[in-house]
């Protein structure tokens, strides 16, 4: 039980990878706290948690909105006294763009989601993590921040690109305090959202260009956030971690 009443909130982790890793965590005795735009959907994450026996707590806001996290941040700690881990996983994109269709509107909702909660969701615990003198961020990068030629959207690269970068500033910035910060950039990974983005065929052919001719699990990039959430990670700080099967190499 690497996570014994340790506190980790989960964003983004309604479904997806988020949810499979706050499962993840409330296995090995973590207190999750499971935030997501998707209200219900977080409800009913937390609940399935909380059946399998462990302590978790649902709540909807924007990762992105400020006022949003900081009532979230006041309430698991209303609730259990500190935060211990933060997994910034919200994000994604929806549709392939080619560049010259994205609209502005679609540019910053991409920049915010991705990039910009990761910002938002840090600067809210890291007061807090200060005085524990303890903390671990872990935030969701990509296989395409990482050099692989992937086809996805140029707005959703560039928030990831950022992700990766902010993820070795803040490590810089905080490591003075006790706090690591580091990445998981996966490869691509078999969500519900992913499937949907590409034809079985097209699938297939992604899974031909990676070593382990096969795409993701859920299950295999949470492994990986939960080691560098987990004290064997102690001196692990500003790495991004490549969970990919080969796909690229950095
Ligand atoms: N699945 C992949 O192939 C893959 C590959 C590389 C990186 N990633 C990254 O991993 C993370 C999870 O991906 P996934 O495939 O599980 O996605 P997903 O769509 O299955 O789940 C994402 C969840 O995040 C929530 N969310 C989105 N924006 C939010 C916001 N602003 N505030 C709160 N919640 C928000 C959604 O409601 C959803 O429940 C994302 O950051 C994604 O970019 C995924």
């Amino acid at each position: 039980m690497r996570f014994q009443g340790r506190v980790v909130i989960v964003t983004g982790a309604a479904r997806g990878i988020g949810a499979v890793t706050a499962e993840a965590f409330a296995r090995e005795g973590g207190r999750v706290a499971v935030l997501d735009l998707d209200g219900p959907g977080a409800d009913a994450a937390a609940k399935r948690l909380r059946e399998s026996g462990a302590e978790a707590v649902g709540f909807r806001a924007d990762a992105a909105a400020s006022a949003e996290v900081r009532a979230v941040v006041e309430a698991v700690v209303g609730q259990w006294g500190r935060i211990d881990v933060l997994v910034n996983n919200a994000g994604g994109f929806a549709t392939m763009r080619a560049t010259e269709d994205i609209t502005d509107e679609e540019w910053d909702s991409i920049l915010r989601s991705n990039l910009t909660s990761a910002f938002v969701c840090s600067r809210a615990v890291l007061p807090l993590m200060k005085r524990q003198r303890s903390g671990r961020i872990v935030n969701l990068a990509s296989v395409v921040a990482r050099g692989g030629a992937v086809r996805v959207t140029s707005h959703y690269a560039a928030a990831k690109a950022g992700v990766v970068g902010f993820t070795r500033h803040l490590a810089l910035e905080v490591g003075p305090d006790g706090i690591t910060v580091n990445a998981v950039a996966p490869g691509t990974t078999m969500t519900e959202r992913v499937k949907a983005l590409r034809t079985p065929e097209q699938t297939r052919e992604v899974a031909q260009t990676i070593p382990a001719r096969r795409l993701g699990e859920p299950i295999e990039i949470a492994e990986a956030i939960l080691f560098l959430a987990s004290d064997a990670a102690s001196f692990v700080n500003g790495a991004t971690l490549d969970v990919n099967g080969g796909q690229v190499m950095a």
